[in-house]
């Protein structure tokens, strides 16, 4: 089974889903009678888009975005969108939704991405911050747990396509990467 690969649990379902009740209440406010859009970064960001958007209990656009992130020369590096969103951001509240913020680069690409677009207002919430490793000048809004340099998996984080249906976030064992 996928757990043996687990070195330690890192946040356990429950831990997860009382930080996003909190996060949930703290959206819920800031977006009331707006109809904010929901862009979720995929794939990584599906367990936990699913889960807050069940905790912001308002009218809300459900979108998508696919992109490809490449190491570039400068510091926002570059990416390449798979998907787009389908709506018009023109004046409208967007919340980006993304699993991790590490380096940076994917989202600040789409972040100025989508600025470009005029939105009324553009934020970011991440389920886990690794600032560490930032390369780009890039922050979240709202972050559901700021964690140390170590590479996670598990509620839809994966190493090599795997593991991104584990219940938690959990540490691989070294042993892992090394295969
Ligand atoms: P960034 O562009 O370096 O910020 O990378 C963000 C993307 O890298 C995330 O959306 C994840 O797909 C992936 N990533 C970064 N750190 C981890 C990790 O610890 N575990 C799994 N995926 C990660
Ligand atoms: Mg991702």
């Amino acid at each position: 089974m996928m757990d043996q690969d687990i070195a330690y649990i890192m946040y356990t379902e429950q831990q997860l889903h009382e930080r996003e009740n909190e996060l949930g209440k703290l959206l819920t406010k800031e977006y009331a009678n707006r109809r904010p859009i929901f862009i979720g970064i995929l794939r990584g960001v599906v367990v936990f888009y699913a889960d807050m958007v069940r905790r912001i209990p308002i009218p809300c656009d459900f979108d998508f975005m696919s992109v490809t992130s490449y190491a570039g020369t400068t510091s926002s590096g570059r990416v390449k969108i798979d998907l787009d969103t389908r709506y018009d951001l023109l004046g409208r509240d967007v919340v980006i939704l993304e699993d991790i913020l590490d380096t940076g680069r994917t989202l600040k690409s789409v972040h100025d991405l989508l600025l470009q677009r005029h939105p009324a207002s553009l934020k970011i919430c991440a389920l886990l911050d690794k600032p560490e490793r930032r390369i780009s000048d890039i922050e979240a809004d709202w972050v559901g747990f700021t964690i140390p340099n170590e590479f996670v998996v598990g509620y839809g984080l994966d190493f090599n396509d795997s593991y991104r249906n584990l219940p938690y976030v959990g540490v691989l064992k070294p042993e892992i990467y090394e295969k």
